[in-house]
């Protein structure tokens, strides 16, 4: 059984372009196998834009939104499913079980979950939980690992 948070690193990102930057390299790292991220912040604090590094690094070439009322969009690429959700206006943990979780969080796909917390205990932990927070003009970033898979990408970002 893995610990929670065996590893946790924590980093600052100067500015955008760094936190896309994370996104692309975490893009790169992922393993093939279905993995989930969470991520937590503030409003701003720059969960979208790490997703759209990580999915322009995937080979998607267009807009990224957070799909604030849709709560999840679907990116069909080259090499796998991404799944993004925003579940800022969750009301209540129990409408996830109209998304029908289990079919995104399944078949190799990469799900990547802002606002996760929203979602409560209905959302299974995840591999990596990255919290971004404002620190001065940039952002504090800790990236959490709760699977081997996630410990084992830590390692890798950690070179
Ligand atoms: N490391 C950084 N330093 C400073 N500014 C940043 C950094 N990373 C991203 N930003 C900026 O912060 C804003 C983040 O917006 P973004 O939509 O990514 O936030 P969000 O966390 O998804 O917000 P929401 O909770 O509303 O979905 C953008 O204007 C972006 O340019
Ligand atoms: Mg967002």
């Amino acid at each position: 059984m893995v610990e929670k948070s065996a590893q946790q690193l924590t980093f600052y990102l100067e500015n955008e372009t760094e936190t896309l930057a994370l996104g692309k390299k975490l893009a790169q790292l992922c393993p093939p196998e279905q993995f989930t991220i969470h991520l937590e912040g503030d409003l701003g604090a720059g969960k979208t834009t790490l997703s759209r590094g990580l999915l322009r690094q995937l080979g998607h070439q267009g807009n990224v939104k957070s799909p604030t009322y849709t709560l999840v969009e679907r990116y069909d690429l080259a090499d796998r499913t991404v799944f993004h959700f925003d579940l800022y206006r969750l009301i209540d943990p129990e409408e996830l079980d109209y998304l029908g979780l289990d079919d995104y969080l399944s078949n190799n796909s990469l799900c990547l979950i802002e606002w996760a917390q929203q979602g409560g205990d209905l959302l299974p932990e995840p591999d990596l939980l990255i919290s971004l927070n404002y620190q001065n003009d940039g952002r504090n970033i800790t990236i959490s690992a709760y699977s081997i898979a996630g410990e084992k990408l830590c390692s890798n970002l950690n070179i």
